[in-house]
């Protein structure tokens, strides 16, 4: 039988630290084991937000090497801006998705409000608002069955699939198939400097860690984590401890994770045999990332090469796709 096809996409921010790589690209990884995977890095979607136009390309590139740094294939990558398609269907699923839908969504109000607090210019774009319909487009144009996502994307998919249905509807032929979110259990890592928040680039410096750090600067950020804050914790592991607990285990350092666990169980933990540990799996599971990336931007020539063509080969589906939906609701195929 023919594999199953998995979607997901992520947009070109700069840096990948170890909560985007535990949360979810490592999963990215080994889905393609089991799967047809189709990966994007959505550079549309960077441009929501007041950005960069000299940091967006660049990042874009940096994400392309990363993700193939840590084992993501590259023919089973495509950069949005080389798929026009997308945004052509986005235009079409515009208008089989409600405006009241889109002012609803949760990610566009904490944006949005967010943008109203911090600048004084108060612009957000109709991009923002519009931006669930393409990604509802990146999903229905590979009639992906699966969508490997986390929670706070639980609302698009079903925007995702309440377009396809009203597709479907108009066209009088179920032709999407309403495709599925796949919530894998993955860690979900914490900031060092602030245990109580998830790991994330917009709380600042020295709440994440960069995959791709010098092992001086891994090793110095695990010594200085927040471990507890003195208090009471009658036997419950703190935050903190619990993240570096995680972060060991994610990197697969079994034996250290299995050993330090009985320790605190015997109450003779050592937060600095901990932190010891952690940064030495961190170091061992990045030093494999640092020298694939290395290898890779040795021939910067070759990504480019290798993802314009998978970004190639993927278009095809997506122009395929495209070609069915027009012929089925009224629009002209001359290009197709
Ligand atoms: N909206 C997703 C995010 O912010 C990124 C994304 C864009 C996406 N298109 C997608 C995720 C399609 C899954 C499928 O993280």
């Amino acid at each position: 039988m023919d594999k199953k096809t998995v979607l997901s996409c992520i947009q070109p921010t700069g840096d990948m630290h170890l909560g985007n790589y535990f949360g979810a690209v490592q999963n990215w990884v080994n889905l393609q084991n089991d799967y047809q995977c189709i990966y994007g890095v959505v550079d549309y979607h960077a441009m929501t937000m007041p950005y960069d136009v000299a940091k967006l390309r660049n990042n874009t590139w940096e994400l392309i090497t990363n993700l193939m740094a840590v084992g993501v294939k590259a023919e089973n990558l495509f950069v949005q801006s080389l798929v026009p398609e997308h945004t052509e269907l986005g235009w079409i699923f515009n208008c089989f998705c409600s405006y009241g839908q889109l002012t609803r969504m949760t990610q566009f109000k904490d944006k949005s409000s967010q943008i109203s607090e911090s600048s004084k210019e108060e612009f957000i774009s109709v991009g923002l608002l519009d931006y669930p319909v393409l990604q509802s487009a990146d999903i229905l144009i590979y009639k992906a069955d699966y969508v490997p996502v986390g929670k706070d994307q639980e609302q698009h998919l079903e925007l995702t699939r309440d377009i396809a249905q009203r597709f479907n509807n108009q066209a009088g032929k179920e032709y999407f198939v309403l495709p599925e979110g796949l919530y894998t259990a993955t860690p979900k890592i914490k900031s060092t400097a602030d245990p109580s928040k998830k790991m994330s680039k917009s709380a600042g410096e020295k709440h994440y860690i960069s995959l791709f750090a010098e092992p001086e600067r891994i090793t110095k950020q695990i010594k200085s984590a927040v471990t507890d804050l003195g208090e009471s914790t009658d036997g419950k592991m703190s935050d903190g401890v619990e993240n570096l607990f995680e972060m060991m285990k994610a990197a697969g350092a079994m034996e250290a994770y299995n050993a330090l666990q009985q320790d605190f169980v015997n109450g003779s933990l050592k937060y600095v045999d901990l932190k010891e540990a952690t940064a030495k799996a961190l170091l061992d599971m990045t030093a494999v990332f640092r020298d694939e990336k290395a290898a890779l931007n040795a021939d910067k020539k070759a990504i480019k090469e290798a993802v314009k063509s998978s970004s190639e080969v993927i278009r095809k589906k997506a122009q395929q796709t495209l070609k069915e939906v027009k012929e089925l609701i009224g629009l002209l195929n001359v290009r197709y």
